[in-house]
């Protein structure tokens, strides 16, 4: 194991931007063996960000604290496990850190809140540590910490199969000045496994065969990149978890048709509860916003798609 003094390196604290990912497109097939389900997902990260610091201390442990008073900073915390992995990875050996997360995605949204806090704490601590890691080996790292941790890792636009740890960014991809997404936030949450559950409960699912899959994707690949070129994508906008959940917990299906009432459209993300619309004219996301009226205290507000993940505040 490599014991770094303070003195070996310059850098001892460092701020990472963690944003959040929404689904433009999830399919979700069968349950594997694993208890995971495969999935095919075109993935956008978009600006509503957390802000990590993360610094040394010499108090011999991992501490986690959060603007948040809800989000629990114990273990389970997929920060604190993002930095227990690396440093254990990395068999680096340091006496303690300390890290706070400014927290302005909700949590169980389906925004991958603390996915990204945990993908942010590998970039935090790859520059911090001076450790030699390619970026492929910082995505095997994610992957094992969570299905969506490498996507925000990555972030921008991306085709993402298997459980969520396989990634392909997609070219000429959304970025800063493509239009913006009308986000609502609903104020209640979902727990990500029930939604599996849920859904395998409500449908016969597909135990694919890996031959079918591969077609599968192949298609969608083909297709997203033709519409993001041409501009289309709206069309294929999708969610799986979508209608069953709608059915389960009416009262986010109400939300959903408040928007779509409003917007023209309204797709859900992940497994909920977050929702959004896209408008590729800005001023028009603005005024759906301020025309948009709650009707069970959600939070409508503005995110523009950002082309890259977590990332370094130098
Ligand atoms: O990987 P992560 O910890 O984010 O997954 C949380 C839970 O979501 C898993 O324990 C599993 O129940 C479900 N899941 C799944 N298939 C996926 C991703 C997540 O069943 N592809």
């Amino acid at each position: 194991m490599r014991n770094i003094l303070h003195s070996e390196r310059e850098v001892v604290k460092v701020s990472v931007i963690c944003p959040a990912k929404i689904n433009l497109f999830l399919k979700v097939y069968g349950k594997r063996p694993d208890g995971f389900h495969d999935l095919i997902s075109v993935m956008q990260s978009i600006d509503l960000s957390d802000r990590l610091s993360i610094e040394e201390t010499e108090r011999g442990k991992i501490e986690v604290s959060c603007s948040n008073p809800d989000v629990p900073c114990d273990e389970s915390n997929l920060a604190y496990k993002a930095a227990d992995y690396f440093l254990n990875k990395a068999a680096l050996k340091v006496d303690g850190l300390r890290i706070n997360i400014e927290k302005n995605i909700p949590m169980m949204g389906g925004l991958a809140g603390g996915s990204t806090d945990a993908a942010g704490v590998l970039v935090g601590l790859r520059r911090m540590m001076d450790v030699k890691l390619e970026d492929a080996d910082l995505v095997k790292f994610a992957s094992d910490i969570g299905s969506d941790v490498p996507f925000c890792l990555i972030g921008g636009t991306a085709l993402v199969q298997g459980r969520g740890e396989k990634l392909e960014p997609l070219p000429a991809g959304l970025d800063r000045n493509s239009g913006a997404f009308l986000v609502v936030l609903p104020p209640m949450s979902v727990d990500t496994p029930w939604a599996y559950n849920m859904l395998d409960e409500n449908r016969a699912t597909e135990a694919r065969k890996w031959g079918d899959l591969c077609e599968e994707v192949k298609s969608v690949r083909e297709i997203w990149m033709g519409a993001i070129m041409d501009g289309s994508f709206p069309l294929l906008f999708h969610n799986d978890f979508a209608d069953p959940l709608y059915k389960a917990k009416p009262e986010l299906g109400a939300v959903h048709e408040n928007m779509r009432n409003l917007a023209g459209h309204a797709i859900l993300s992940g497994s909920g509860s977050a929702m959004f619309a896209w408008f590729s004219d800005v001023s028009e996301a603005i005024r759906t916003r301020d025309e948009y009226t709650p009707i069970a205290g959600e939070i409508p507000l503005i995110a523009y798609p950002v082309s890259g993940g977590a990332e370094l505040q130098e």
